[in-house]
């Protein structure tokens, strides 16, 4: 959906401290966030004209830079005008909007990530859907993957990072197996999250999410903080690829997309192979909040 009036965009970028297309902005080939995916970022989305959690994903965002030894070159209030800047210059009403901070570009003749100047660049782009109508409707179909989640020891998955080769060679092995998205294991076989979502399983009313090796997203944390309202209770906890075959339900969560059911897990059907009334009643509830303006910050289209 676009503002009425705006032409509709395909989105629009900040670099360098002014704005431009998005399919214009461009990252220098040295900077250390593309040579050697030293970056960090976030995303936050626009629903009907309002930013949904922001103070929360910057609250995270802040969190990853430090987690990097990072500075962000700029105070939060004008992290936050930028975003709605992007917005408002996209002409957007429904928003898939990012924040980066890459490590910069180091001076010649060293590598020293010490010495590099961190770069802030952002965009608004028209809302990503990770899954499309159809399977919305009917539910995905999910596969676990033998490709295992990059462990946590290694790489702190707590910082939203580009660090996506294990979560991109799931997708060619979820595809390579008729499936629609994967969903990558530790080495001990329990599950940690796939390309941008987290998961859930349901077992009679409790909902089962891992908490460990994996992003904490901020949908997951948007349906434990609304569990209650369904008499729902909610473990974070290991769960093994082998409990999830018996979920009653299973659902992934993700900012692009919101609470997407899942009927088919590794060829099989989840309870009857379509979205079930649980995952159906957290969609619903998590749109209706939105609607009523939950954790809501109107976009300035005005600007100023
Ligand atoms: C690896 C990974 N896991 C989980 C998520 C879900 O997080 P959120 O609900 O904050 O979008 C994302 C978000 O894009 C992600 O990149």
């Amino acid at each position: 959906m676009h503002m009425p009036g705006a032409a509709p965009s395909r989105g629009v970028a900040y670099a360098e401290g002014r704005y431009m297309p998005l399919e214009e902005a461009t990252i220098a080939m040295l900077d250390r966030g593309f040579v050697r995916s030293d970056a960090t970022y976030d995303v936050v989305h626009v629903w009907k004209g309002r930013f949904f959690r922001l103070e929360d994903h910057l609250d995270r965002f802040e969190r990853s830079v430090a987690g990097l030894r990072m500075t962000l070159p700029l105070p939060r209030e004008e992290i936050a005008a930028i975003l709605h800047g992007c917005v408002r210059r996209a002409g957007l009403a429904d928003a898939y909007v990012q924040m980066a901070l890459t490590r910069g570009v180091p001076p010649p003749g060293t590598r020293d990530p010490k010495l590099c100047q961190n770069r802030f660049t952002a965009f608004a782009q028209p809302f990503v859907w990770i899954a499309n109508e159809a399977q919305r409707r009917e539910g995905l179909s999910l596969v676990v993957t033998k490709t295992q989640r990059i462990p946590p020891e290694a790489v702190d998955p707590r910082i939203k990072n580009f660090h996506w080769l294990d979560l991109t060679m799931g997708i060619f092995e979820a595809q390579d197996r008729g499936a629609d998205v994967p969903l990558l294991p530790d080495r001990d076989g329990n599950l940690t999250e796939g390309p941008g979502f987290n998961v859930f399983a349901l077992h009679g009313r409790t909902l089962v999410t891992p908490d460990r090796g994996m992003f904490e997203g901020m949908t997951r944390r948007s349906v434990i903080e609304l569990a209650p309202e369904l008499q729902l209770a909610v473990e974070e906890r290991a769960l093994h690829a082998s409990e999830l075959a018996r979920a009653e339900e299973i659902f992934l969560t993700s900012t692009a997309g919101g609470i997407m059911p899942v009927s088919r897990l590794d060829g099989a059907p989840v309870g009857e192979g379509r979205p079930g009334p649980v995952t159906r009643a957290m969609h619903d509830l998590y749109w209706r909040r939105h609607e009523e303006g939950w954790l809501a910050t109107p976009v300035d289209y005005e600007g100023g």
